[in-house]
């Protein structure tokens, strides 16, 4: 795997965890700042209240992660 790849991995009950440099944009194509060269959470479940950033509220909530994988 090269330096620029980047990861997206599906955790349990939980968030996907992206890793490595991301251009990420909301849906106008505004880009959305991340921290630079560290991990981030996006939210899985839809009821977190700083989308796209998971913010903890599924382990609160009653949600199906295998309703979200579809
Ligand atoms: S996955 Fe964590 S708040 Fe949605």
């Amino acid at each position: 795997m090269s330096d620029s790849a980047v990861t997206i991995t599906i955790t349990p009950n939980g968030p996907y965890k992206v890793e490595g440099s991301v251009d990420l944009r909301d849906a106008e194509g505004t880009p959305i700042e991340t921290r630079e060269d560290r991990p981030f959470f996006l939210c899985r479940c839809g009821f977190s209240t700083n989308k796209p950033f998971c913010d903890g509220t599924h382990n609160r909530e009653e949600w199906s992660p295998a309703l979200a994988d579809g």
